[in-house]
């Protein structure tokens, strides 16, 4: 039942392996891509629970894995966390033959991608994520990225990853907050992209809330082939790639308004920002209501946020929350940029918007 996806980018194409067990299978895979000492950037959390197995499977190819343990957390994503991580690899003499092993969320996704994009000018690197998130968004078409006092993800760069190896069994350990919060971005590709692997979901919906591997597996492929064809298409974000960004304009807004505290994870913001999105089609008669309650009713039943309202603490103001929204670098001469639909599985970017249309979506 395991999977593979190819991600077509020309002579920097790749693979997506999506499957259980393959953490115990890595040194197979990454074996012909390197030799000798292969770094490999986790943080604490996903060393405790895995690294040893995925160390062994390394080891076991006649590599030598040096592991390099980062605090858990987006506080790593700083100057400071690369400037660490990039002396620790270096002390690792890496030669034009490395492969820098990124191992655990999106957090040490983004980073470690970033260090191998930046030292020497560049060294290859493998995926291997341990969230949901990552293993059906981060992981996957190369976006690298720390974040800086001005905004997250704001210092990075494209680096497309030699291969994505996604062991479905390294999710039964995640948070079951984290796993709801990654579970938005799975909801987000097929209220994008596919009605009919949204009423999959909806018929699995219990399944997956029981992290069922069976089912897992399909579901993760699903994303990652949607994914992949769609950065195969529009690697830099110039066009279809944007649509990827359902949810995130408001999302993005709720998570700075909010202070980007634990109050709302990532997912959660997305998941209220999509309903939003959502609603706001269906103002502007390019859905209908029917669409929008059935996406809420969807994310209601994987326990995840709908309303502004949902989230614990004073709720962030129309005005702030239209604030945080004209300072997302999705804004494009002034006006903001948002990806709305015209039902579910159909969705398109506009910059038409005007912004009195959006202070009335939230204000109601
Ligand atoms: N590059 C991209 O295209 C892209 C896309 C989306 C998000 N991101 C970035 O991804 C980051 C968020 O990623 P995330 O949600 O994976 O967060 P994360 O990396 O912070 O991981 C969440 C938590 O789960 C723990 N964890 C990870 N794997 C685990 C496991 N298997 N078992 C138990 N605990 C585990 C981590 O230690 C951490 O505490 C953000 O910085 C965001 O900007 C990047
Ligand atoms: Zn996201």
């Amino acid at each position: 039942m395991n999977d593979r996806i190819s991600l077509e980018l020309g002579d920097r194409s790749y693979a997506v392996h999506v499957g259980r067990g393959l953490t115990s299978q890595a040194g197979e895979f990454l074996a012909p891509l390197c030799g000798g000492i292969v770094p490999v950037v986790t943080d604490r959390n996903v060393a405790s629970l895995h690294l040893e197995r995925l160390m062994e499977a390394i080891r076991g190819r006649g590599l030598e894995p040096r592991p390099i343990v980062l605090e858990p957390g987006e506080s790593s994503k700083t100057f400071q966390g690369l400037e660490r991580l990039s002396d620790a690899l270096l002390n690792c003499s890496l030669d034009r033959n490395s492969l820098i092993v990124a191992f655990g969320g999106g957090v040490v996704g983004d980073l470690a991608g970033l260090a191998a994009g930046l030292l020497k000018r560049g060294i290859a690197y493998a995926q291997i994520p341990t969230t949901l998130l990552a293993q059906v968004d981060s992981s996957i078409g190369g976006k690298t990225a720390i974040n800086a006092p001005q905004g997250k993800n704001l210092i990075g760069l494209f680096h497309q990853p030699r291969i994505v190896i996604s062991d479905i069994d390294l999710l039964s350990t995640l948070p079951r907050r984290e796993f709801l919060s990654g579970y938005a971005e799975v909801a987000k590709y097929a209220a994008l992209n596919s009605p009919e692997f949204f009423s999959w979901l909806e018929l699995n919906a219990a399944a997956i809330s029981d992290r069922d591997a069976a089912v897992l597996v399909p579901m993760v492929a699903r994303c990652c082939r949607i994914k992949a064809a769609i950065v195969g298409q529009d690697e830099r974000e110039a066009g279809t790639r944007t649509l990827l960004n359902l949810g995130h304009t408001f999302g993005h807004a709720l998570e700075a308004a909010t202070g980007y505290s634990d109050r709302l994870l990532h997912g959660e913001g997305v998941a209220i920002g999509m309903v939003l999105a959502f609603r706001l089609s269906a103002r502007l008669g390019f859905s209908t209501k029917v669409d929008t309650e059935r996406l809420e009713r969807h994310l209601r039943a994987m326990s995840l946020p709908t309303t502004v309202s949902d989230i614990p603490g004073p709720n962030p103001s129309p005005e702030a929350i239209l604030v945080h929204m004209s300072h997302d670098k999705k804004v494009r001469g002034g006006q903001i940029a948002l990806v709305l639909v015209r039902g579910i599985g159909q969705a398109f970017t506009t910059s038409d918007v005007s912004i009195e249309a959006i202070r009335a979506l939230l204000a109601a």
